[in-house]
């Protein structure tokens, strides 16, 4: 039997370089995302969804629990703004708390158990190194990736010795169409910052039952140094960006 994928977001940037990579290993594909026509692309199974909806998570949540075959879910699926809370359109907002929280975790929990019975599986939470970073401008995308952590450290906890894994990978910026989607000039940022979508993922598949993933040595650096600051001197360094 082949191993099924189920990658959210697969219609771009990260989602579809896992789609690539893992059809590559022989995988099995599901992949989800609300542009059909930029999922036609992709060999497998493809299912139409805005997960920011929870009708929509929870119909294919239901369909991931009737399948039973799921060998790996990749939580991939989400969006970044940019403006202060105060002003930023609140719709937006609660969107990106629906698609990088709730539906995590509705998805996440219809995987476990097949899991958990068959000994086997694996869920990559794709998080961000803004995970660890506060940011005035954006405060519900740290704030989310931060979620995304925690939840994975403490799904890491229950799932010691069942032979099911989890990864946060927390890339720093990458090319993909991220930028273009929240309005952000990647000039901004110096060249030496960027990754490549396809050696993110190649990280995280090499890295699989690894907790976090941090591709590239300048980020692993970065956030080695950084996580040791105590919290008022990281917030003292934020505020002066
Ligand atoms: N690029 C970076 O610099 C960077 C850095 C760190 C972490 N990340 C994280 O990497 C993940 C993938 O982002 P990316 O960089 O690959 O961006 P991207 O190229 O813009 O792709 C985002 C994907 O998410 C899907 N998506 C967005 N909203 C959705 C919704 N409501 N329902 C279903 N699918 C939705 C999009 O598909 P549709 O529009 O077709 O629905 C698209 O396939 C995100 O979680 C992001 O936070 C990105």
């Amino acid at each position: 039997m082949q191993k099924v994928a189920v990658i959210t977001g697969a219609s771009a940037g990260l989602g579809a370089e896992f789609a690539r990579q893992l059809q590559g290993l022989g995988y099995a594909l599901l992949v989800v995302a609300r542009r059909e026509e930029r999922l036609a692309a992709i060999e497998g199974e493809r299912w139409v969804a805005d997960l920011s909806i929870e009708a929509e998570v929870e119909r294919l949540a239901l369909h991931l629990e009737s399948r039973g075959d799921v060998m790996m879910l990749i939580n991939n699926a989400g969006f970044g703004t940019q403006g202060y809370l105060a002003e930023a359109a609140i719709a937006g907002q609660m969107a990106m708390h629906r698609l990088h929280v709730l539906a995590t975790v509705r998805l996440t929990r219809a995987v476990l158990p097949q899991m958990i019975e068959r000994k086997a599986g694996t869920i990559v939470n794709v998080s961000s190194v803004a995970g660890f970073a506060r940011s005035a401008n954006n405060v519900s995308y740290c704030a989310t990736k931060a979620w995304t952590n925690a939840f994975s450290e403490g799904l890491w906890l229950e799932l010691q010795g069942t032979g099911v894994t989890v990864q946060a990978l927390c890339p720093g910026f990458t090319y993909t169409e991220f930028h273009d989607v929240m309005g952000s000039d990647r000039a901004k940022h110096p060249k030496w910052m960027w990754l490549n979508a396809g050696f993110v993922v190649e990280e995280s598949l090499a890295n699989l039952g690894k907790l976090y993933v941090v591709p590239g040595w300048k980020y692993k650096v970065f956030l080695a140094l950084w996580t040791k600051l105590p919290a008022w001197l990281r917030l003292r360094v934020e505020a002066r960006r």
